[in-house]
Parts: C-alpha cells; structure tokens; sequence
C-alpha cells in the first residue's frame, strides 16, 4: 500500500561538479533498482545539473528547504514555484534548520503551505532531542511537531513525514528498529486524528538518523516504517546504493 521511499539528503556538501560525478557514480545502480522510490536531495546550486543528469531515469530529485514567499525583495532565498521546475519532492524542517536557522513550528507550517501551492511535495522532518526523550516527551513534542506543522493543511496529497530523532543525526548513534516503529505508530496516530484512518494508512513516514547499509534493514523490517531519509552514507555511492538495494529485496 505504501511505496518504500529512501531519500539521499546530501545538506552542505558537493560542489556541481561533485555532486554530477555523484550521479554518475549512483545513476547506473540505481536504475536497476525496482519497487521503491529513490529520491537524491542535493544543494540548490546543483539542482539544475542534476535534473539534466537523471531526466531519463527513475531517480527524483528533492530540495533541501524552501521559502514561503512566493517572491519578491527576500535576497538569498528560493521560493517554491522556483523549485516547482525543479524538484518533485522538498525537505521542510530539517532539525539542523530548526536548530541553525531557528526554523519553528509556524515557519514550517508556512513552508508546507507554500510548497503544496507550487504542487511540491513536502518531506516533513520532526523529531525530539535527547534532553526531550529523557524528560519522557518523546510523543508530545513530535505530534506537537506534526500537528503545528500541519495547521490549516487541508489534504495532505503525498506528503511525506520523516521522523528524525536529533540525537541520532549525523552521531553514529541510531534509534533501535523498535524505537522508531514506536515513535512512527505515533505519528501515524496524530496523522489518523487529522485526516482520518485511510490517509494515515497511505501516508509514508521514514526514519532518518545514522542509517547505513548496516542497520537499515534493522528499520525497514519494522511495519510502521515506510524508508529512510539517509544523510552522511547517501554521499557514499556504494553505501546509497546497498541502503537502496537491501530495502527493494525485502519487497515491503
Ligand atoms: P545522518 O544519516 O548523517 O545521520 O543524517 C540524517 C539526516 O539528517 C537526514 O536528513
């Protein structure tokens, strides 16, 4: 029912030429590659090259962050109907720009509002902190997250979520298959509270933290878990390409 996704978010690194002998090195691989959806997210400056470079293939492309406004004096910024060209899918709320950029929930919320607009599917991050999961607010401060992120976002049309717990970001450390299932299954509930039992059922939620060819099985096996939003191993194309390949043969 849900098609397995695992997403590449390539954040602050590979130049353009980088970044194309990155899809060059991935492309071939990938393509062989059924049943699931593989998405590679690198940085603005490379999305161009990179949209030439995978037209003819099964590989989409994502953004990493979008601005609300549609356009006008806000230098430095990209707005959605500029990525609408581009990309199929954007990463909106990101820890590390709720965390860098003091992104809040209501900053999200407008950014989900906005993307939708220009027809861009959002992949919606949340996810708790450690100090948070030792305070026992693990639930509260995700479906807080999902809920506010949410407000007013009348039909969630391919949105995908991805739970991302900060402590297992970028540090080695990743949740348990049977932690992120649980924290999933919440998610799936609050989304179930929103729109209903059949869109919860339909909408994919991955987990992104420290995934790697070695545990994404660990992840992929659990029932609420519908792919991965892989950071530091999807730079890697022997690793993105075992991450895609092991989560295809278990046929979810
Ligand atoms: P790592 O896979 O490097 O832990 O990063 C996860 C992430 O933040 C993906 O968005």
């Amino acid at each position: 029912m849900r098609i397995p996704m695992i997403a590449g978010n390539w954040k602050m690194n590979t130049t353009v030429s980088e970044a194309t002998e990155l899809i060059n090195e991935i492309g071939p691989g990938l393509e062989e590659v059924e049943g699931i959806e593989k998405v590679i997210c690198p940085p603005f400056v490379s999305l161009c090259a990179a949209g030439d470079l995978v037209q003819e293939s099964t590989i989409k492309l994502g953004a990493q962050n979008v601005f609300y406004e549609e356009k006008g004096a806000y230098t430095g910024e990209v707005s959605a109907p500029m990525l609408a060209e581009l990309v199929e899918y954007v990463i909106i709320g990101h820890s590390e720009r709720r965390q860098y950029f003091h992104e809040t929930n209501e900053i999200v919320n407008k950014k989900v509002k906005a993307a939708k607009k220009a027809g861009l599917k959002p992949i919606l991050c949340v996810g708790e902190t450690l100090k948070e999961r030792e305070a026992g607010q693990t639930k509260e401060v995700v479906t807080g997250q999902v809920k506010e992120s949410l407000a007013g976002v009348e039909k969630l049309n391919g949105l995908v979520i991805a739970y991302e717990p900060v402590w297992a970001i970028g540090t080695g450390k990743a949740a348990t298959g049977k932690q992120a299932n649980e924290t999933i299954g919440l998610i799936r509930s609050a989304i179930s509270q929103l729109y209903g039992k059949d869109i919860a059922q339909k909408t994919r939620i991955l987990y992104g933290g420290s995934v790697t060819p070695a545990n994404v099985v660990e992840f992929m096996k659990e029932p609420e878990i519908d792919g991965a939003l892989v950071g530091g191993a999807s730079l890697k194309a022997i690793d993105f390409l075992s991450i895609c390949t092991q989560t295809a043969s278990l046929g979810k």
